[in-house]
């Protein structure tokens, strides 16, 4: 593995998932792995979990870490060919992505769609420049497209709570003041198609997510019959694909409530986070045994752990 960009990396999603659970009950086991070798963390976009859980796990392998939160702290990047750079932007990707490969042996970066240019997004302009100009693997700590390492969390996650051989997992919509990325959805939508689940997409319609991700996924604009018998309800807002980052519609009534949870089959309750409470999710939901958020942010130093692990195993 060069890179990793996607949950297409995942070779085979069910031993990533019990190698994580190996380092998990023993997370100092790599610790001389990454000695003398360096990660670098570029941050376009705000975080909690990425950029410590990230650390956390670079730290258990023996790497250094640097973190450099480019907007404001770096300078603005040009990503476009032949530009007449006379305008905002005072270095090109192509030296910024050569001079950081020199410093580092590993570059994760975080680059959120921007919402405004839906090809410039779903081309992955930021994540796919690095990949080109970069000679280090890269890591993708959520781009404009997708979350691959909360998704590899995710999927550990399910496995970690599942009670039953083939459990139902839907991926409801909910809603949310903030026009926000697909990014965390398709991830999922992705990854839970490698799973032995039923899975399920619920969202009002006009929030479909790109046909490439959700394959042959079973769609559900009816949240109350998506809901039913479900195991495990991710929750999650997203705007809209196809009027590209639109909100729609804010129907409060498919905010995740107890009511809600009552329908299902107890199901444990998942949230990538940040959650906006009684936004998105209630009160009485987030606080009750129903939610396993926290268990799933623990998670993503085991997802990080792991593709730093083989990253390092393969390139460095
Ligand atoms: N879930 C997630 O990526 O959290 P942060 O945005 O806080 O990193």
């Amino acid at each position: 593995m060069k890179n990793y960009f996607s949950v297409n990396d995942i070779d085979s999603v069910s031993n990533w998932i019990s190698e994580a659970n190996d380092l998990k009950k023993n997370p100092g086991a790599h610790s001389e792995l990454g000695k003398n070798k360096t990660l670098g963390l570029l941050f376009f976009n705000p975080s909690l979990r990425t950029r410590l859980s990230t650390q956390k796990a670079a730290l258990n392998l023996g790497m250094n870490v640097m973190v450099m939160n480019f907007t404001g702290e770096g300078w603005a990047l040009e990503f476009d060919d032949g530009t007449v750079m006379d305008q905002g932007a005072s270095e090109h990707i192509k030296e910024a992505a050569q001079v950081i490969s020199q410093y580092c042996d590993i570059l994760a970066i975080r680059a959120f769609a921007t919402l405004e240019n839906k090809d410039d997004d779903y081309n992955e302009k930021v994540l796919k420049g690095f990949i080109k100009y970069a000679s280090i693997p890269i890591l993708n700590m959520e781009s404009a497209t997708g979350h691959p390492l909360q998704a590899l969390t995710d999927a550990i996650t399910i496995n970690q709570f599942q009670a039953k051989k083939r459990p139902k997992v839907v991926l409801s919509w909910a809603p949310h003041p903030k026009a926000l990325p697909q990014a965390v959805a398709n991830s999922f939508a992705a990854i839970a198609q490698r799973l032995e689940v039923d899975f399920v997409v619920t969202h009002p319609k006009g929030y479909e997510l790109q046909d490439e991700i959700v394959g042959a996924s079973n769609i559900e604009y009816d949240q109350d019959k998506a809901l039913k018998d479900a195991d495990f309800v991710y929750v999650k807002n997203w705007s809209s694909y196809q009027q590209y980052g639109k909100i729609l519609e804010t129907d409060m009534s498919w905010r995740i409530s107890q009511e809600k949870i009552a329908a299902t089959n107890k199901a444990k309750v998942m949230h990538c986070l940040p959650v906006r409470r009684n936004v998105v999710i209630d009160d009485a939901v987030l606080d009750s045994e129903s939610s396993i958020v926290i268990e799933q942010a623990n998670n993503r130093t085991f997802a990080a752990q792991l593709v730093l692990q083989k990253l390092l195993k393969a390139n460095c």
